[in-house]
């Protein structure tokens, strides 16, 4: 069984971040004791340095070892330089216990704010997935832009600029689960084989009519995926239950 809770868009600034949501959210899930977070971008407002030294100190917060892409926001003012310095790689690799293949990408561009993925990431993509098709790992793909529209959101703007090739080699590899944040609304598609799953923002101000902060919470057994959607400091439920592609 592996438990991975999903943050995302946190807006570390003066005005948008709510201290005390987020507090609560730490509390929720360190007592869920996942074993990682995943955060989707996000992580500042503006991509100034000094919001992502609060933002480092935020993060150090949570007990689980917690791994960060860049968003929209985090790129503008050199931010994409602050967040290798303060947070970690842009995009990353890695394997939880020997059958769990997580990979972060970028999909931020300086001070834009549309989702690109590009050539030479989306090279390195097919060939860390050909290896979890080969492996029959349980993979996942972190990225702060959505691949697929988001309801409630109006005009599409910001959907990846390579959204249709991201899709075809997310779908042709089955990966599992595909998880971004951005629109700041929670929301389940499943294309083909891949579950395709957004984030709520964590404990941003800025939210769409009466929605709440959330975040989601992925329990993964040899079977079946459940998605949890959890508000803070409110209702948990049930927000999808699918059986795994490679059993
Ligand atoms: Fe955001
Ligand atoms: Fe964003």
């Amino acid at each position: 069984m592996t438990l991975i809770a999903h943050i995302s868009d946190l807006h570390v600034c003066k005005a948008d971040f709510d201290e005390d949501i987020f507090m609560q959210a730490v509390g929720e899930i360190n007592a869920m004791q996942p074993d990682m977070i995943i955060l989707t971008g996000d992580l500042t407002d503006n991509g100034y340095y000094v919001e992502f030294e609060q933002a480092a100190r935020y993060l150090s917060l949570f007990d689980a070892p917690l791994f960060a892409v860049p968003g929209n926001h985090d790129s503008r003012n050199l931010g994409y330089q602050s967040f290798e310095e303060l947070i970690g790689e842009r995009s990353w690799k890695l394997t939880l216990g020997e059958k769990v293949t997580v990979m972060g990408l970028d999909s931020s561009s300086p001070d834009e704010d549309r989702g690109h993925v590009g050539t030479p990431q989306h090279m390195w993509l097919e060939h860390q997935l050909d290896e979890c098709v080969i492996n029959e790992n349980f993979s996942i793909v972190a990225l702060h832009h959505h691949v697929v529209s988001i309801p409630q959101t109006g005009r599409e703007r910001n959907v990846l600029s390579d959204a249709g090739d991201i899709l075809k080699t997310l779908t042709t590899h089955e990966v599992d689960l595909v998880l971004s944040g951005h629109k700041h609304v929670p929301n389940i598609w499943k294309i083909n084989d891949t579950v395709v799953a957004n984030a709520g923002s964590l404990c941003s101000t800025k939210l769409r009519g009466k929605n709440k902060n959330s975040y989601n919470v992925y329990n993964i057994s040899d079977t079946e995926i459940e998605i949890f959607l959890n508000t803070v400091g409110g209702e948990r439920f049930l927000f999808g239950k699918y059986t795994r592609n490679k059993l």
